[in-house]
């Protein structure tokens, strides 16, 4: 008699800025009953750390440094104005913080630095490695958690996704710019993509989902197949 097929323990989602990982990966986990794990909010956290101490961007060492000390805590909400949990560093809430255009700017430049990828994507490991885990990011796959049940790149057009991060900033009150919005993107992409540390790609065994023309219920079920 063979087993019933098993549903991935560790699922990973990766792929270039606003590719609806975030929001496909958390409802995903919702419904498996399982941990959602966004990595680009420790990329954020370290970015606005050194931020709020007017670091100077180009010194590694210490920004790698304060990857190796700061205290990075993802909470269940506390508030109900949003957000999918709290982010705390050193006990300081920066739930929206993190979401700013200066961080925006800068992590690029920040999860480039060879030590802040240590620091930060050996913690993930760490907590990936229990499974029943959703973990989105941009080198989960390939670098991570390269031994994953199942692997997936999200993608769309800088077009599509820049629409889609413009319609997010107008939802919690900004007023974007689209021209502005997608230079961002795309500039955020070229660095995440070429730097010679954990660039951005897709694993050689992943399910590469293209959703330019997908909205976020059809790509949830595309990935629940998939889970079958
Ligand atoms: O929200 P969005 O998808 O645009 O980005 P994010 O997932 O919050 O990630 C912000 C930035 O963190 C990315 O542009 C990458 O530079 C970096 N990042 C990374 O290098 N590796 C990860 N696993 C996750 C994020």
């Amino acid at each position: 008699m063979t087993n019933p097929p098993q549903c991935p323990s560790i699922i990973t989602i990766d792929g270039p800025a606003a590719s609806g990982k975030s929001t496909v990966g958390q409802r995903l986990a919702q419904s498996l009953g399982y941990l959602f794990f966004d990595t680009g909010i420790m990329y954020r956290a370290v970015t606005w750390l050194a931020l709020d101490r007017s670091m100077d961007m180009q010194d590694e060492a210490a920004i790698t440094s304060l990857a190796e000390s700061a205290q990075i805590d993802i909470l269940p909400p506390s508030k109900e104005d949003d957000r999918t949990c709290d982010v705390l560093i050193d006990g300081e809430d920066i739930t929206w913080e993190i979401r700013g255009r200066n961080v925006d700017a800068n992590v690029s430049i920040v999860a480039a630095y060879a030590g802040v990828r240590r620091a930060l994507s050996a913690q993930q490991r760490r907590i990936g490695q229990r499974g029943h885990v959703v973990m989105v990011g941009r080198d989960i796959g390939t670098v991570v958690l390269p031994e994953a049940d199942l692997k997936i790149f999200l993608d769309a057009s800088p077009e599509e996704r820049a629409r889609r991060r413009f319609e997010e900033i107008r939802a919690r009150g900004g007023s974007p710019d689209y021209q502005e919005v997608l230079s961002k993107v795309i500039e955020r992409d070229r660095i995440d993509s070429t730097r010679s540390v954990a660039p951005l790609r897709a694993a050689e065994d992943a399910v590469v989902i293209d959703s330019d023309r997908l909205g976020v219920d059809e790509v949830l079920e595309r990935l629940q197949d998939l889970c079958k």
